[in-house]
């Protein structure tokens, strides 16, 4: 790898440097909790004027996978894009519509606009969606969970009810310092792995900003599936080492955190999210060499006489790759290149495993069915198949959620998958055992009834043309 180790330091401490160079003139007192954005824009033309382009539509054809919500006006999503997330995520919202994320300016706009089922569980889904999560779980408590979605919306003053990401949800107001705002959600979770956030060094903070969304979190319900609490499933992990083992076992740890009941196999699960943060911080070569998100999504761009942070923060791919190319002398050409190879590898092996989860979950039906029709299933076999089952599902979300498709820790991403492939082939072994012990005959392929799933959405269809859908690059599928 052909980095210019010498100059990077002195970069690095010069780009610092660069942004303080000529600091606009201060002409408004801003609040430390000024929620208006543009109230701020009177101290910070160039921020503001950058953020507020996230507002629109970003080239789809210049990013590999992420395509997102392209200036033609299509929005790619999750289930189009891997069918077999129709059949894993059927029984709640997330098998209904996953679309791919936009710009920041959308966040809440997007959420009023999905599918209702996503909203099902209530004021808990506004968490990451409004920087008034913080002040309305604080008013409210318990309430702010468990109310339903409308009702809680409804709480954030009129003229901010579609607001999305906005300066207060990363900056003070008095110097825009950055802070972290969600002490319910990020600040307890950073308590519970031992990582006192006063400690934060500048360049953790400019990705625990981030943190504050970019994560899974569990919804934790009562006996009668109200919810009662977010959470991120960090407690058996540590600051720079939160591996999916640990956020199974927590998640498993819980009947509470079982969030929903997988129609094919009728088992209670929970989810992963967006673990941007995650896996990006465990160890991956970035962080290891003290990178943070806003490095790679936030390069400093020229705004007349000074030098500002590009706030509108998007795919490095769809900003031709200016914040890589401050550290790599490789080239635009290089870097696309290495990119779409850790991709590709990654989508390869996210299908396969996906699929074989698929497969693994639809034998479980054929066994359940069997099962209340009379047939004895051993049940030391059925449940270590389930066993290994779970522990690929939640493999299979993990990388599947987490929107860099792997560059955020190529290695890292290789070993969740090649486990999750091996955890589901070992569960399919097992089940055709407990088959073949009950005399119930299983076809060599399993046929997943794609079609079925895909198109059982209510109202919400594909998005776009099937024949679109990413196919494995190495053609390895077709072996399967
Ligand atoms: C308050 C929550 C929140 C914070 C803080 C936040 N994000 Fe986001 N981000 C989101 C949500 C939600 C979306 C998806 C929005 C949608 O699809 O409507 C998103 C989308 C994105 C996208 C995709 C943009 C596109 O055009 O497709 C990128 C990249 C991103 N965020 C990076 C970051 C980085 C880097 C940081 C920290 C500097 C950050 N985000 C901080 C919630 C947040
Ligand atoms: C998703 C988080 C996020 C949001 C939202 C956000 N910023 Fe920032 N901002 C950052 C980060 C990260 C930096 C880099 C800070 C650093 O390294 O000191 C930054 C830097 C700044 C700076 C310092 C100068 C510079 O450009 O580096 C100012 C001023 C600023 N932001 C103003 C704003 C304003 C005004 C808004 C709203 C219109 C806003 N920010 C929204 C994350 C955010
Ligand atoms: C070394 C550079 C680098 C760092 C550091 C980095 N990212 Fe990324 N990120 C990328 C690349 C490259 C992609 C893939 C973009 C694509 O495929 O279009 C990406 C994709 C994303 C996306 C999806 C963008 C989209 O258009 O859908 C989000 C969200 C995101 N990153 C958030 C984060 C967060 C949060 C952090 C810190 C925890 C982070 N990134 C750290 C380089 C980086
Ligand atoms: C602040 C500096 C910096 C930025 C920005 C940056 N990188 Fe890097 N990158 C590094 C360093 C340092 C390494 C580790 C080099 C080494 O040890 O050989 C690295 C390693 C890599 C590697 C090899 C990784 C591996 O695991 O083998 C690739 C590929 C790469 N970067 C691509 C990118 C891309 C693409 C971007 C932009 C999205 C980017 N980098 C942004 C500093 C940076």
């Amino acid at each position: 790898m052909r980095i210019n180790r010498i100059i990077l330091i002195p970069l690095l401490l010069a780009i610092a440097a660069c942004s303080k160079s000529a600091d606009p003139i201060k002409v408004a007192k801003i609040d430390k909790n000024e929620y208006e954005p543009q109230k701020w824009a009177a101290n910070y033309p160039a921020e503001y004027e950058l953020w507020e382009k996230t507002k629109e539509p970003t080239p789809a054809g210049k990013s590999f996978y992420k395509k997102g919500w392209d200036t033609d006006g299509k929005v790619y999503d999750k289930l189009s894009e891997f069918p077999y997330m129709a059949l894993l995520f059927k029984g709640w919202g997330f098998g209904i519509e996953y679309n791919e994320p936009r710009g920041h300016y959308h966040m809440l706009e997007d959420v009023l606009e999905v599918d209702p089922s996503r909203r099902k569980a209530g004021g808990a889904c506004l968490t990451c969606k409004t920087p008034y999560a913080q002040q309305l779980q604080q008013e409210h408590g318990r309430d702010y969970f468990s109310k339903a979605f409308d009702e809680v919306h409804s709480w954030i003053p009129k003229n901010h009810q579609k607001m999305g990401v906005a300066c207060i949800s990363c900056h003070n107001g008095e110097d825009a310092s950055l802070r972290l705002l969600n002490d319910f959600t990020l600040g307890k979770a950073l308590h519970s792995i031992g990582f006192d956030q006063n400690k934060a060094s500048h360049q953790d903070m400019r990705s625990l900003v981030c943190a504050q969304c970019h994560v899974t979190y569990v919804v934790k319900k009562d006996k009668d599936m109200k919810s009662m609490d977010v959470f991120f499933p960090w407690k058996n992990s540590k600051y720079g080492n939160i591996a999916i083992e640990d956020i199974i076992k927590t998640i498993k740890s819980d009947p509470a955190n079982l969030e929903w009941t997988q129609a094919v196999t009728g088992f209670k699960l929970g989810f992963i999210r967006h673990p941007e943060f995650e896996l990006f911080s465990n160890q991956s070569t970035h962080w290891k060499a003290g990178l943070s998100c806003a490095d790679c999504h936030m390069p400093y761009v020229r705004y007349g006489s000074y030098k500002v942070s590009d706030h509108r923060v998007v795919s490095p791919l769809k900003n031709s790759l200016r914040a890589c190319i401050q550290c790599h002398a490789q080239g635009e050409d290089w870097l696309r290149d290495r990119i779409k190879f850790t991709q590709d590898r990654t989508i390869s092996l996210l299908m396969r495993s996906g699929y074989a989860a698929a497969a693994a979950a639809k034998i479980f039906e054929k066994l359940n069915i069997a099962a209340s029709q009379g047939k004895k299933i051993d049940s030391a076999l059925y449940q270590k198949a389930r066993e290994y089952y779970e522990q690929a599902f939640y493999r299979v979300v993990f990388i599947g959620a987490e929107n860099s498709v792997g560059f955020h820790n190529p290695q890292e991403t290789m070993r969740v998958l090649a486990d999750a492939a091996v955890y589901a082939s070992k569960s399919e072994a097992l089940l055709r055992q407990a088959a073949q012990k009950a005399g119930i005959e299983l076809p060599e392929k399993i046929d997943l009834e794609l079609e079925k799933y895909l198109s059982s959405r209510g109202e919400k269809k594909l998005n776009f043309d099937r024949s679109a859908e990413f196919k494995d690059p190495f053609k390895t599928q077709e072996s399967f």
